[in-house]
C-alpha cells in the first residue's frame, strides 16, 4: 500500500507527522518521534526569546488534554548551534521548523533558521485572527527564505475559509489547522480549583474532543481556497488520520493522542494505516486525499427504515426520538406522518438496526 503523500512539493513517506509541541522539544526528542517512522518531523514553536512556562502545564484525561505549554523554553540560540546541527546529522526527514510570533520576531528568526528548514510553520496562536496581519506575517517569512511557509490557524479564527484565502493571495504556501482551543477552565472537584499552574488557572483544550471541530476548519477552507492542508486536532487512530485525508488534508499531525495513550501511538498508526485504508476501500493515502473532491452533500428527507432481524428491540431510538415518531410494540415502528427524517436513531442504533435516513 502506497502511503506517501506531498505537501507544496515536499514529499513524504507516509501523511502522519508529529504537531508542534513537547515531544518535539529538542533534537533528542526529535529523534525518538522519528523512529517512530512518522513522514515529517515539526519542531516545537520556537520564538525570539525562550518561553517561561508556568507549571503544571500539561493535563489529560482520556479524550482531552488541557495546556499552558507557551512555546519553547529553550532560546533560538540553543537550536541554532546545538539542537538543529545535532538534529540532522542523522536525519534526513523533511523538517518543519514552527517559528513565532510577531512579524519583527520573524523577520530575525527566519534567515537564521532557514538553512535547517524544508518548511516553515507560523504559530499565530497569540496574534489573533485579523487576516492584514496575517498577511505581513507571510510577508516577514517572504523576506528571508524561499522555503515554503504554512500558516497555523488558531481555532477561534471565525472564518477559516477566508483566512486561508489570505494567506493564499499573500503567497504563503499553505495552512495547518488547528491548534488547541481555548481559553478553557479545567476545574478539579478535589481541589476545587483549577489545576493549571497559568496564574488564571485558564489553558487550551486539544485531542479526541477537538476533532470534529478539525475536521471542520479542514473541510472549510478545503471548499474555500486551493491551499495545500495539514489537518491537526484530536487524531487519535488510523481511521482518524484518514478521516483528515478524506475532508481535504494533504497530511496529519498528532500531538494529544500520544500524550493521552503514549508515545508509540505514532507507530501503531503508521502501521495500521495500510490496512485501515483497505478495509475503508481506498487503494492509496492519494486515494483517500482523491476522494475529498468526490464528496456530495444531500439534503434529501428520507425515513428510517428498520432491520427487525437485526434489532434487538432494546427501545433506544424510541426513548432518544426528538419528533416522537418511534413506537415500540411488538417490533419498531415508524410513524412517517410524525418522522422529521433527522437521522438521530440511525446514529444512536447500537446494533446498526436503522439505516435509510443518513445511509
Ligand atoms: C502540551 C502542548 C503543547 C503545545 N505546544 C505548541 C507549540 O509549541 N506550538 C504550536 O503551534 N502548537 C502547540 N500545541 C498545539 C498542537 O500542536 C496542536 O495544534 C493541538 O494540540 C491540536 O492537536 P492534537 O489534538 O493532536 O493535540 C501544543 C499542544 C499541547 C497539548
Amino acid at each position: 500500500m502506497n502511503l506517501s503523500t506531498e505537501v507544496a512539493g515536499i514529499h513524504l513517506k507516509n501523511p502522519l507527522m508529529p504537531a508542534s509541541g513537547p515531544l518535539t522539544g529538542d533534537h533528542r526528542k526529535m529523534r525518538a518521534i522519528e523512529m517512530m517512522g512518522v513522514g515529517a518531523m515539526v519542531t516545537k514553536t520556537i520564538s525570539t526569546v525562550a518561553a517561561k512556562v508556568p507549571r503544571p502545564c500539561i493535563i489529560a484525561e482520556r479524550d482531552f488534554v488541557v495546556n499552558t505549554e507557551l512555546w519553547s523554553e529553550f532560546s533560538p540560540d540553543r537550536w541554532l548551534e546545538e539542537f538543529l546541527p545535532e538534529y540532522k546529522k542523522h536525519s534526513s526527514l523533511p523538517l518543519i521548523i514552527s517559528l513565532g510570533y510577531s512579524p519583527e520576531d520573524l523577520r530575525k528568526l527566519v534567515p537564521l533558521f532557514s538553512e535547517f528548514a524544508d518548511c516553515f510553520e507560523l504559530s499565530t496562536h497569540y496574534v489573533a485572527d485579523d487576516p492584514s496581519l496575517m498577511k505581513e506575517l507571510i510577508s516577514a517569512v517572504k523576506e528571508g527564505t524561499d522555503k515554503p511557509v504554512f500558516l497555523k490557524l488558531d481555532p477561534s479564527v471565525p472564518d477559516p475559509a477566508k483566512m486561508a484565502g489570505a494567506v493564499q493571495e499573500s503567497g504563503g504556501d499553505g495552512i495547518v489547522a488547528i491548534n488547541s482551543l481555548g481559553p478553557v477552565y479545567p476545574f478539579d472537584r478535589k481541589a476545587n480549583r483549577s489545576l493549571m499552574g497559568s496564574g488564571d488557572g485558564f489553558g487550551w483544550i486539544s485531542g479526541p474532543v477537538i476533532k470534529k471541530l478539525s475536521l471542520s476548519s479542514v473541510r472549510r477552507i478545503h471548499e474555500g481556497c486551493s491551499l495545500p492542508i495539514i489537518g491537526v486536532g484530536g487524531v487519535a487512530s488510523a481511521d482518524d488520520v484518514i478521516d483528515f485525508l478524506s475532508c481535504g488534508a494533504s497530511a496529519v499531525q498528532m500531538l494529544s493522542g500520544a500524550l493521552i495513550n503514549g508515545k508509540e501511538l505514532f507507530k501503531r498508526i503508521i502501521d495500521a494505516l495500510p490496512s485501515v485504508l483497505e478495509k475503508r476501500g481506498f487503494e492509496s493515502a492519494k486515494d483517500a486525499i482523491d476522494s475529498a473532491e468526490r464528496q456530495k452533500e444531500s439534503f434529501e428527507v428520507r425515513n428510517p427504515v428498520i432491520d427487525h432481524e437485526r434489532c434487538t428491540r432494546c427501545g433506544l431510538c424510541v426513548e432518544v426520538c426528538p419528533y416522537f415518531a418511534l413506537r415500540l410494540d411488538e417490533k419498531v415502528e415508524v410513524d412517517k406522518a410524525e418522522c422529521f427524517g433527522c437521522g438521530l436513531c440511525e446514529s444512536r442504533c447500537p446494533v446498526g438496526a436503522i439505516g435509510g435516513v443518513l445511509t
